[in-house]
């Protein structure tokens, strides 16, 4: 009996104190527990059945982690099925590395195809597990970074080697204790401009985009970083993805997640003994591969997210307002290739550059050779710099559709062809905010100077129904801006009302009266008076008309142009008939009746309780809360007490203090009871569509934020969901069909 248990402690002391970390052809390794351990004590590889499952797998595992982290498998689709001492990986005659089950069966093998004297298998500290000749340590016959499973390793290269046809590509886990090849994958695609796509499937399901030199156009995260490095190799012979850490002691790993179809960066925390969450991707609805269809544009904060490119129209407008964007957009019909004034770029800033499949590179071109290039080609689309780096570097031209666009922060310049009438514009996606501010202060300042230059003029010029331009030089690029809003003659405005009359009259609102209107060619629209004894008129005219023409959105009355002559200043708006708008503010999701709610709940202290039951989880509450005060703050009645843009910008992305909101302007039934406020408009009672014209670019914002801030987390995706209540809420009565379409 000691004798046995003295032979066994021997027997386990040896194993012990072999823990090797190589296989030779004498020295098998079995299904026994014994396992290799590389040099330094990082990896560990064995049999191992994951979890709940009894498969017998061959991996390679973290030796130090509590928490078992297979990184490799070498037989993913061909499980042992028996647990068995018998099972056996070893060396083959050949030189070969195999795997057997019991039953003596070839379950594996590594399928080395170059013979060697002298073999062995060693498990590196990096986690390869190489096949080489005894005597060469550097020379790898076989080594498993070139057949990696779902994990990417540090100094494990991620893509092709082009000369011998090697495809390095990760393929989740089908399940948590499954490890055969799962349908979410991941590769490197060649073609003139590579990138790197994921799968689902064989539906393409997101892509990098480009890489731009010092990073990829569409993941957004800072190019340096206290974990690791990477580059991309893209040369002649081999074209891939690497990173190495920047120190050995943080385990920081890529990984394919079925369960989630996530690709995540994790790290280990020790302190806390768990993985935690580097980084996912896709992030978004607008990471997801070409959300918005061809030559359609995704914007996260839009709403709806998707928005054709100026220039195009949407394919099918009814697909399209259905929020099926697939089919994607065409060309609104300007376009002529090589006709004058009809064929030029729109440059778009912060973009993620479109998918490369059918693109041309040339790494040596200036940007001006590369639009001179894509002119003379009428199949070509779009271009951009190949290089992002150093102000930019080489051409990059895309032919066809243009497919999987949006907007992301630190994205790229993209010249996309269309007819010049349009192409003045710069439009600066990724800073949608500074951009409005600077656009508005700037066209502010344009449109001083046109009411000048209008009044200067005599009376003739600024007659008839003509388009004013209002051109600004923008000093980097030399080009013109063009900020379009139709000019309405007063002629035209005194015949669309019948001179004003009081039949046409729809009501009051805090700046004016506002009528009812009839062009001569039968358009109905809503005209809004300036008063003209309001001192603010002209201030808060200037900024509505730039801020109409910037912040065009579906939810919001469309302006139609102004008039300014002689002292009347006039916006024209769309007019909302009885059964639209009206019925949806005034008719079932009553207005009054959700505004009074909102106010009333604001009173209680309980504004929360307007958040809709489907947005509870998924919203920041006391975002919400920030939102409907700051719509609160938009709708009170004077306008001086409301904020203007800037101001809303900022409270939108700070967390100060904000102001407690005075009571809404419609909830008071005369204007004369708060006081001394101007004599024109003591009886008239106020009317809520002609408060929400003037509060709309203000609620339109807290709305776009409302938005942001409220998505809620579905199939790994993010979405935006917009709940009926919480439009009707924070927007003051925006139409909220839409949205509560988005709540499912
Ligand atoms: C041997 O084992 C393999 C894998 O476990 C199995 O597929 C095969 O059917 C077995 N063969 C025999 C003859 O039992
Ligand atoms: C082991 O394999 C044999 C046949 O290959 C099978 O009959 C037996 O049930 C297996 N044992 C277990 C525990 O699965
Ligand atoms: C090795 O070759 C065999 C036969 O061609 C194939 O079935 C097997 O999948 C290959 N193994 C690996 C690991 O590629
Ligand atoms: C590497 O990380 C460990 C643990 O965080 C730290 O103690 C060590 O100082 C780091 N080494 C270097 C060179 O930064
Ligand atoms: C995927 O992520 C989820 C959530 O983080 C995690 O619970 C699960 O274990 C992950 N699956 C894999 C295969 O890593
Ligand atoms: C790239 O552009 C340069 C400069 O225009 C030109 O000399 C070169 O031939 C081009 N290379 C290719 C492959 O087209």
């Amino acid at each position: 009996m000691a004798i046995a248990l003295i032979c066994t402690l021997l027997l386990l002391l040896s194993q012990l104190c072999n823990a090797s970390d190589a296989i030779t052809q004498l020295k098998p390794l079995s299904d026994d527990g014994s396992t290799l351990v590389s040099k330094d004590g990082t990896f560990e590889l064995g049999f191992f059945s994951p979890r709940s499952s009894g498969n017998r797998y061959i991996g390679v595992w973290y030796k130090n982690i509590p928490v078992r982290t297979v990184v490799w498998v070498a037989n993913r689709d061909n499980p042992i099925r028996n647990k068995s001492s018998t099972n056996t990986m070893v060396i083959s005659q050949d030189g070969n590395l195999v795997l057997f089950s019991q039953n003596e069966t070839l379950v594996w093998s590594a399928n080395a195809t170059r013979k060697v004297s002298n073999p062995i298998v060693q498990l590196l500290d990096t986690g390869n597990l190489v096949i080489r000749e005894a005597n060469e340590e550097n020379v790898f016959l076989w080594q498993s970074f070139d057949f990696p499973c779902d994990t990417l390793l540090s100094g494990m290269k991620f893509g092709r080697d082009l000369r011998t046809g090697l495809n390095r590509r990760l393929t989740s886990w089908k399940t948590w204790d499954d490890p055969s090849s799962g349908d979410f994958s991941m590769e490197v695609e060649l073609g003139g401009n590579p990138d790197i796509v994921m799968w689902k499937g064989k539906v393409e399901y997101f892509r990098t985009g480009p890489y731009t030199g010092n990073m990829f156009s569409g993941v957004y995260g800072p190019t340096t970083n206290p974990l690791y490095d990477y580059k991309f190799v893209n040369n002649k012979d081999e074209v891939y993805f690497q990173y190495t850490l920047k120190n050995s002691s943080v385990i920081t790993i890529i990984v394919m997640n079925q369960t989630l179809y996530l690709r995540q960066r994790v790290t280990w925390i020790p302190e806390a003994e768990s993985w935690t969450i580097y980084q996912s991707l896709p992030r978004d609805s607008c990471d997801v591969y070409n959300t918005c269809g061809a030559n359609g544009n995704c914007v996260i904060a839009g709403s709806p997210i998707c928005q054709c490119l100026d220039g195009f129209v949407p394919k099918s407008s009814q697909q399209w307002n259905a929020m099926n964007w697939r089919q994607g957009c065409v060309r609104s019909g300007e376009w002529k290739c090589g006709v004058k004034n009809k064929d030029g770029f729109r440059k778009f800033s912060g973009m993620k550059l479109p998918d490369t499949t059918h693109s041309w590179v040339n790494g040596s071109m200036t940007l001006e050779e590369c639009k001179a290039k894509c002119l003379n080609d009428c199949s070509c689309t779009a271009y951009s710099n190949l290089d992002n780096t150093g102000g930019g570097t080489g051409c990059s031209i895309w032919v066809g559709d243009l497919y999987d666009l949006r907007v992301i922060e630190s994205g790229q310049d993209l010249y996309v062809r269309i007819a010049t009438s349009d192409a003045g514009a710069d439009v600066k996606h990724g800073k949608g905010k500074k951009v409005i501010v600077v656009v508005s202060v700037i066209a502010s300042l344009v449109f001083v100077m046109l009411l000048a230059f209008c009044i200067y003029m005599t009376k003739e010029k600024c007659q008839g129904k003509i388009k004013t331009k209002l051109r600004t030089e923008d000093k980097n690029e030399g080009r013109q801006e063009d900020l379009e809003l139709p000019f309405f003659d007063l002629a035209t405005v005194v015949t669309a009302t019948n001179n004003f009359s009081t039949e046409n009259k729809l009501g009051e609102g805090g700046f004016g009266p506002v009528y009812k209107g009839t062009l001569i060619d039968g358009q109905e629209i809503a005209i809004k008076r300036l008063s003209r004894s309001s001192g603010q008129g002209l201030k808060e005219f200037r900024n509505e008309v730039i801020l109409c023409a910037k912040l065009q959105h579906r939810n919001l009355v469309k302006v139609l142009g102004y008039c300014i002559e002689q002292e009347e200043k006039m916006l024209l708006y769309e007019y909302m008939p009885n059964k639209s708008l009206d019925l949806i503010i005034f008719g079932k999701f009553s207005r009054m009746f959700c505004f009074s709610t909102a106010w009333c709940l604001w009173k209680e202290g309980n504004p929360e309780q307007l958040v809709d039951a489907c947005l509870a989880n998924s919203c920041n509450v006391f975002e919400v809360v920030r939102c409907i005060q700051i719509g609160l703050l938009c709708l009170q009645h004077h306008p001086s007490d409301r904020p203007n843009m800037t101001q809303v910008v900022v409270m939108l992305t700070s967390e100060n203090a904000l102001p407690e909101p005075k009571e809404p302007g419609f909830l008071i039934r005369r204007v004369s009871k708060e006081g001394d406020h101007s004599s024109n408009r003591q009886t008239t009672s106020i009317n809520e569509k002609l408060l929400s014209l003037e509060v709309l670019p203000c609620i339109q914002m807290a709305y776009k934020h409302g938005v942001k801030r409220c998505r809620t987390i579905s199939n790994g995706i993010l979405f935006p969901v917009v709940c009926s209540s919480f439009c009707c809420s924070v927007v003051g009565g925006i139409p909220t069909v839409p949205c509560a379409r988005q709540c499912v």
